[in-house]
């Protein structure tokens, strides 16, 4: 009886992303996570709420020279250049197990035009499996990765493709290298997102000044880590304020703390991204957490704390 009274009373911790649900808020980002399969002796994979593997391209892609990663103030810059094997190695050898996985999977897709992430969720779509599919029109270490993520009517397009090729839920992750972030969200919500994914890294670089080099192969990479927790964090307060669309806060998240403060500024959900890198149990610590975070401010949901932030402008 005990026991089943202090389950009722634990916060639910489901959330609704458009279509699609999660058992919880806590998912990992890709590119920082591999393909679940290198985690699972570590991590109870079944306990998150979404997996995000790796990016994959409609071919093979080998990637930027080294070096690729390049570590900073708090945070880390990386140029891999969406190192994959291509969409069909990915159906053939990634999916099956992923898809066994009792977890939300989200795919990562990044393609050089419109029609090809379209075609690529198609084959998702066919191949089965998948929960929803990520659209990265946002990676700054490959050319024109950005491109589509930088312009609102671009982000429209590409969405709205994506849109009319699958049934599949959307989520289109956007970079925070832009002078308006609400206005791509807008694109992306009307293009028929589900949600959105706030953010991608934060173009930047190193350099060696004695030999004049930059540091990574790539000259530029993405910044993430830390560093730039309080520009993502700004971006989900800005679009959650401006658009009615749910959002997947990302960026330097590597505490409840952290999370609770993306809930509260609007995200629904979040990723863990670098944080993954020095303490592959992070999730497992923060999800151990969650529940007596809520507790304190006497919620009983996560849904209900999201966006509950009160500007500091608004009386
Ligand atoms: C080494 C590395 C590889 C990444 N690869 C991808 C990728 O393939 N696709 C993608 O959408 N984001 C990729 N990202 C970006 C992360 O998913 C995330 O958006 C970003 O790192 C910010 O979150 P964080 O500060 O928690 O890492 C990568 C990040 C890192 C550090």
């Amino acid at each position: 009886m005990l026991a089943s009274n202090s389950k009722l009373n634990q916060p639910q911790l489901q959330v609704q992303l458009g279509r699609l649900s999660l058992p919880n808020p806590v998912l990992v980002a890709s590119g920082t996570f591999g393909y679940a399969r290198e985690m699972e002796q570590i991590v109870d994979l079944t306990r998150l709420g979404g997996i995000v593997p790796k990016t994959v391209t409609p071919q093979p892609r080998a990637g930027n020279n080294p070096w690729r990663t390049v570590e900073t103030s708090s945070g880390l810059l990386n140029s891999i250049g969406l190192d994959n094997d291509g969409i069909e190695a990915f159906i053939q050898h990634h999916l099956p197990y992923l898809s066994e996985i009792n977890s939300r999977l989200i795919v990562s897709i990044a393609a050089p035009d419109a029609e090809s992430y379209a075609s690529m969720a198609g084959q998702l779509e066919k191949a089965g499996g998948v929960d929803a599919i990520e659209l990265n029109i946002s990676c700054p270490n490959v050319s024109g990765g950005v491109d589509f993520g930088t312009n609102p009517e671009a982000c429209q397009h590409v969405v709205s493709c994506v849109r009319n090729a699958t049934d599949t839920p959307i989520l289109a992750k956007l970079t925070p290298n832009v002078a308006n972030i609400v206005a791509v969200a807008e694109g992306a919500k009307d293009g028929g997102a589900d949600a959105v994914c706030l953010t991608n890294t934060l173009l930047g670089m190193a350099i060696d000044w004695r030999k004049r080099r930059p540091l990574l192969g790539n000259d530029m990479g993405g910044l993430s880590g830390p560093a730039i927790k309080p520009v993502s964090l700004r971006c989900v307060f800005q679009v959650s304020r401006a658009v009615d669309i749910p959002i997947i806060g990302i960026g330097g998240i590597a505490s409840l703390d952290d999370v609770m403060q993306f809930l509260v500024a609007g995200a629904t959900a979040i990723q863990i991204g670098t944080a993954n890198y020095y303490d592959p149990t992070i999730t497992m610590k923060i999800l151990d957490e969650l529940p007596s975070a809520l507790a304190e401010i006497d919620a009983a949901s996560v849904s209900e704390i999201v966006g509950t932030v009160i500007s500091n402008k608004s009386q």
